[in-house]
């Protein structure tokens, strides 16, 4: 028994909703070329986590019972208000039989109408079928963004495989990540929700914008801000590169539901938190886990010259660091060096709580919706973000 209740068995909780992932998405993947169907799926063939469309899948059952947001036909116009589930039956509401699949559906979707799932009692919770797809969407969009970062940074394995540059080459690895984009975008047409799409679109740009930033890391003169500290502008680009996919498939999970502004929000600031404490806890492991166990290379942030969480608070306790971190420790021994003040320093245990304050924040986020087994699930994960060893 843990602090919250019981520990949640979130395989027999999700376990069917997740089961199809993996085969969904090589449907989605088929492609006439032989071996650019190999690089798009490639990445797919080891057990990934699926960490994303976990958290995807169990937002959308937390926030089933949370308020809906309703279009309400008035005088040939549709109003947009927010109501109680509980007075969901006054309306007129246009259903989506919850067990046909929306993102295959060829109906069109009237504009300005959601689809809300057909009422089930009340007190059930559910998933949607555009939610699952939202699942599936967010992973292929997750590993054609590992795709073109494995290249960036010359990785050699990934997931305990050999990389998929190492193994193609850089150009197929490349266009394999690029249609597994592509592919991606044409599910996230298919669900016919344009906030979803607008969402999920600048998802894209932010991973862009996120990976762009580390590329002139340390270059803050060249940032969005002159203003912004080297700290501020490390927890700026973690958040593109990591916690905005997190967050705004958080909040499109949400929308698919039809919940209220205010969920959404809350289903946001959840993802939002998580996600910028999964990437302190990843480049704390950059120090502290070794290759195998990481299952991508470990102490690849310093070599690749970059400067994260533990080295920046390790440069405030060991001042010496800061010229290695301006020349992005390029110089014979720097690698070295830092690597051996930043294992010295309290830098480590400061990322971690700082992971810890924004494990924090989500929960009391999610707290604010209504009690569920997926709720205290979502709690739960927070723990695991913290503890996880790979
Ligand atoms: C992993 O970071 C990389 C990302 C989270 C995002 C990479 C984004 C791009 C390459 C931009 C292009 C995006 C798309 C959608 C095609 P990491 O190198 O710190 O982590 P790692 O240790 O897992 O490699
Ligand atoms: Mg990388
Ligand atoms: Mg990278």
């Amino acid at each position: 028994e843990k602090k919250g209740g019981p520990v949640i068995n979130t395989q027999q909780l999700i376990g069917d909703d997740l089961k199809d992932l993996k085969n969904n998405i090589m449907n989605l993947l088929g492609s006439g070329h032989p071996m650019l169907d190999t690089v798009s799926k490639y990445y797919f063939q080891a057990d990934g986590k699926h960490i994303r469309p976990m958290i995807i899948l169990l937002i959308g059952l937390a926030t089933s019972k949370a308020p809906k947001r309703v279009h309400v036909q008035v005088k040939d116009s549709y109003e947009e208000i927010d109501t109680p589930i509980s007075e969901l039956g006054n309306f007129h509401i246009p259903t989506l039989n919850a067990t046909s699949d929306a993102s295959t559906s060829t109906a069109p979707t009237p504009v300005n109408s959601i689809y809300l799932p057909k009422f089930r009692k009340e007190d059930q919770t559910y998933i949607l079928p555009s939610q699952r797809r939202l699942g599936e969407i967010v992973e292929m969009i997750h590993t054609s963004s590992l795709l073109h970062d494995d290249v960036i940074d010359a990785a050699d394995t990934r997931r305990n495989l050999v990389s998929a540059n190492e193994n193609f080459g850089n150009k197929m690895a490349i266009l394999g990540g690029d249609f597994l984009l592509a592919r991606a975008s044409i599910a996230l047409a298919r669900l016919r929700n344009q906030e979803v799409t607008e969402l999920m679109s600048t998802v894209i740009a932010n991973l862009v914008e996120g990976e762009f930033m580390q590329l002139r890391n340390g270059q803050v003169e060249n940032g969005r801000s002159k203003t912004m500290t080297t700290f501020e502008y490390y927890m700026e680009k973690s958040y593109m590169k990591t916690a905005s996919l997190i967050s705004k498939s958080c909040r499109a999970s949400a929308v698919l539901g039809g919940a209220t502004n205010e969920v959404c929000d809350i289903a946001y600031t959840y993802g939002k938190n998580l996600g910028l404490a999964f990437q302190l806890v990843d480049d704390m492991l950059d120090f502290t886990v070794s290759s195998e166990e990481f299952g991508k290379p470990a102490g690849a942030d310093l070599k690749l010259g970059l400067a994260t969480a533990p080295v920046l608070f390790a440069w405030e306790e060991f001042p010496e660091l800061g010229k290695l971190i301006k020349r992005n420790f390029n110089q014979e021994g720097d690698v070295e060096t830092a690597w051996k003040l930043v294992l010295k320093s309290q830098g480590l245990e400061q990322t971690r709580r700082l992971a810890q304050i924004h494990c924090q924040r989500a929960i009391a986020a999610v707290n604010q919706l209504p009690d569920s087994q997926a709720k205290t699930a979502l709690i739960q994960l927070t723990e695991k973000v913290l503890d996880r060893k790979n």
